[in-house]
């Protein structure tokens, strides 16, 4: 049994059992750096508050630097908080028992999860953007492509491929917006708050505060050791940003098989089959859709452990932190593992604007038409389905049709409105703002450019 932090009421040592269940140190080690620097910061401001003298603090503060982090993999203590004052008493000798002095694990938790949580969120925006940054590039390499847009799954407009790629830059622009919520709610700093009714020891909190980075200080100290919304707000912009990594992935999965046979994904993105030579399967795009289950999961967790805990701090809490770092670990290799897989992406255009072309996605095109020359939509709507239904019937594809054929079919069908057969012409008219016409599209990269650019990360 390794010593505790509040052995003076026990008579006898946890069981082996208890201590194996209750352990966390094999998860929470990875808190090592901000219980450190967290614990540093905590050493200067009981020198401020007249607790320690300046130099007691600065050498708890390097003692504190010098604890040894090799030993973490297979040490038996209870958490890393205990972990890292055993070491410190081994370093410093008894000078580190002022250490704890007005402080509780349950804000240093909050302190060190915090601490953590900012740097991978602040890692999280730098791959965002790389993948952003991917989807502009591929959008750059064909701006003139038209594909085939859906819904339900079937073929239902033609659509610039810039277009359809700028679709999921925003909704990974939205996801930076939310992350970026997340980390101001994370980056407050809870030290100074006790175990749950506050300090009562005169601890500059603010200075602290300053020390470590945070823009302000938490405002309720029974919140602190209650709270893991943090945590929660990060899982929720988390699972968001999981959901559109999947149905892009999704995406590519379909659009890359030989049905579709719109993508070639890179080799270095692909795996073979085992028994079947010919294979070249879109595992890293199905990992992503896969591991997005994993991180709901994780958000679920969370949402649900802490769902009717009494006031304040339970252990249950304890239970934060591996949903939390997993969704973060699962989310950034996601994100690096898409950006990779578009870089290694090519468009085989004539497939999608084939699509496109075959079929009748231009019949909205010619319903507008009439309706611009003057046909009341709902019966223009109707003239163009039934020449969908002609074509249906006789096996015509757009294309089989000409001025005179169509002019024959009904006279309201103008030369101008044959030359909309054709899929690239019929965009040209979608010039409303966030729409797919030429140079709409052209304007919204450029500007989506622009945005990117003033990303500090
Ligand atoms: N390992 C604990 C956690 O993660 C640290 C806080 C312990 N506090 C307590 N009152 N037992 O929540």
């Amino acid at each position: 049994m390794s010593a505790k932090l509040w052995g003076g009421r026990f008579e006898t040592g946890p069981s082996a059992i208890f201590e194996r269940f209750s352990g966390s140190l094999h998860f929470d080690r990875r808190l090592f750096d901000a219980d450190i620097r967290g614990s540093q910061a905590y050493a200067r401001a009981l020198a401020h508050a007249g607790i320690l003298t300046a130099d007691e603090a600065e050498m708890l503060v390097s003692a504190l630097a010098a604890v040894p982090r090799e030993g973490l993999a297979d040490a038996t203590d209870e958490d890393v908080h205990t972990f890292v004052i055993r070491h410190l008493k081994q370093i410093a000798g008894p000078l580190a028992d002022k250490m704890h002095t007005g402080r509780s694990r349950n804000e240093q938790v909050s302190l060190d999860t915090r601490l953590w949580l900012r740097e991978e969120i602040d890692r999280t925006l730098r791959l965002l953007k790389a993948l952003q940054t991917a989807l502009l590039d591929l959008a750059a390499q064909a701006p003139e492509a038209v594909i085939c847009g859906y819904t339900h799954l079937r073929r239902a407009q033609p659509v610039l491929w810039a277009h359809y790629l700028l679709a999921y830059f925003e909704m990974f622009d939205r996801d930076r917006e939310r992350l970026l919520q997340a980390r101001a709610r994370v980056n407050l700093c809870p030290l100074g708050s006790g175990a749950l009714a506050g300090s009562g020891f005169p601890i500059a909190r603010e200075r602290i505060a300053r020390e470590l980075g945070f823009d302000g200080i938490t405002r309720n100290s029974m919140d602190v050791s209650a709270d893991r919304d943090f945590a929660l707000d990060f899982l929720s912009a988390a699972s968001i940003a999981m959901l559109h990594l999947s149905r892009l992935a999704e995406d590519w999965i379909l659009y890359s098989s030989e049905e579709f046979g719109w993508l070639e994904l890179g080799d270095g993105v692909t795996s073979g089959s085992s028994l079947m030579p010919q294979k070249k399967n879109p595992d890293s795009m199905e990992l992503i859709r896969g591991k997005s289950g994993r991180v709901f999961g994780d958000f679920t967790a969370l949402f649900t452990t802490a769902k009717g805990l009494p006031m304040t701090y339970n252990r249950d809490l304890q239970e934060d932190k591996e949903p939390l770092f997993d969704a973060a670990y699962q989310l950034e290799g996601s994100l690096e593992m898409a950006a990779e897989v578009l870089r290694s992406t090519t468009l085989k255009p004539e497939a999608p604007a084939r699509a496109a072309a075959e079929s009748w996605t231009v019949a909205t095109d010619l319903a507008e038409a009439l309706s611009r020359a003057g046909v009341a939509f709902h019966e223009a709507h109707q003239l163009a389905g039934r020449l969908v239904l002609e074509s249906v019937k006789t096996g015509k594809r757009p294309r089989d049709w000409t001025a005179e054929s169509m002019a024959g079919f009904d006279p309201r069908f103008t030369p101008e409105m044959a030359a909309l057969l054709d899929p690239a012409e019929g965009m040209k008219t979608r010039r409303a703002p966030g729409g797919t016409a030429p140079e709409t599209v052209a304007a919204a990269l450029a500007q989506a450019r622009i945005r990117l650019e003033s990303y500090p990360q």
